[in-house]
């Protein structure tokens, strides 16, 4: 399937990113979903406006790239829909209805299991006017742009993972401390700091920050050192789209090419809700 059939896609920032106009996602028969599929594994990041989409038909997208993926903290789904996890301030009889101030950071999703998540689906219910932007980084350009002898020396490093290395430092939603028996279903993982992109064999740089505790036969300070460098390489304006939200966007990320982040808003004054799926992946090489 090629992505010819797509009424209108533009580019989201020059060589990254595809914007897919003329889609009703709800209602699109199966060859178009597969196109959209398509132009995702290509330009690493979709987005789709004024989507107005249910629980069901957010379910039924996602499927058509893969296996939805299980959420490590459950409390924070939708009722009835495990596999969408909510992302928000809203208070509904005194009770958070999602998580508050996820995903503030440059990171890779799950980056902390063996079989990190291909992708990263939101959808926006309900955004602030202002902040509350999603940046994604594009890591194949900013490998790409490496001098050769610098991707020398990076490629074949591995880096150390750790989901309980990232709860003990993480800066927010510190209000529990994990269960051991969550703490024994995410062991530490290694994985590439260069990863291939299985669709085309395209390299990115695969630094992250959080679950990182070390690069693998570095000692620290240097070895954090680095992937702090890396990370902020990657992470320049130049390899960046930032995107602004509006109630009806789809915006999906592939996290085997990408860093992302939140940005923070004013949450005593705005309202934000947005629905998180994920997509089952592949062992990073
Ligand atoms: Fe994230």
């Amino acid at each position: 399937m090629t992505t010819s059939v797509l009424p209108n896609i533009t580019e989201l920032k020059p060589g990254f990113g595809a914007r897919i106009d003329g889609v009703d996602l709800a209602g699109a028969d199966d060859a178009t979903l597969q196109a959209v599929v398509a132009a995702f594994h290509q330009h690493g990041a979709i987005l789709l406006r004024d989507q107005p989409m249910k629980p069901q038909d957010l379910l039924r997208f996602i499927s058509a790239f893969g296996e939805p993926e299980d959420h490590t903290l459950q409390e924070n789904t939708l009722p009835g829909f495990p596999k969408i996890y909510v992302l928000s301030n809203r208070i509904v009889d005194g009770k958070p209805i999602g998580a508050h101030n996820d995903g503030i950071g440059w990171h890779t999703d799950y980056s902390y299991r063996a079989e990190p998540v291909m992708s990263t689906m939101l959808y926006a219910v309900e955004v602030p006017p202002e902040g509350s932007d999603t940046l994604l980084a594009d890591g194949c350009a900013a490998w790409n742009a490496l001098p050769p002898e610098r991707q020398a020396q990076l490629d074949g490093l591995e880096l150390h993972h750790s989901w309980r290395h990232f709860m003990n430092t993480r800066e927010f939603n510190r209000q529990e401390e994990p269960s051991e028996a969550l703490l024994a279903e995410n062991p530490d993982v290694l994985h590439p700091l260069v990863r291939r992109h299985p669709s085309d064999g395209r390299k990115a740089l695969w630094a992250s920050t959080g679950t990182v505790k070390e690069v693998v036969g570095m000692p620290n300070p240097e070895g954090l050192a680095l992937v702090d460098e890396l990370v902020e390489f990657m992470t320049q304006e130049a390899f960046v789209y930032r995107h602004k939200w509006r109630a009806g966007d789809v915006l999906m990320w592939d996290n085997r090419c990408t860093l992302h982040t939140g940005t923070l808003y004013d949450d005593q004054k705005y309202v934000r809700e947005m629905h998180r799926l994920w997509v089952k992946g592949d062992r990073p090489y």
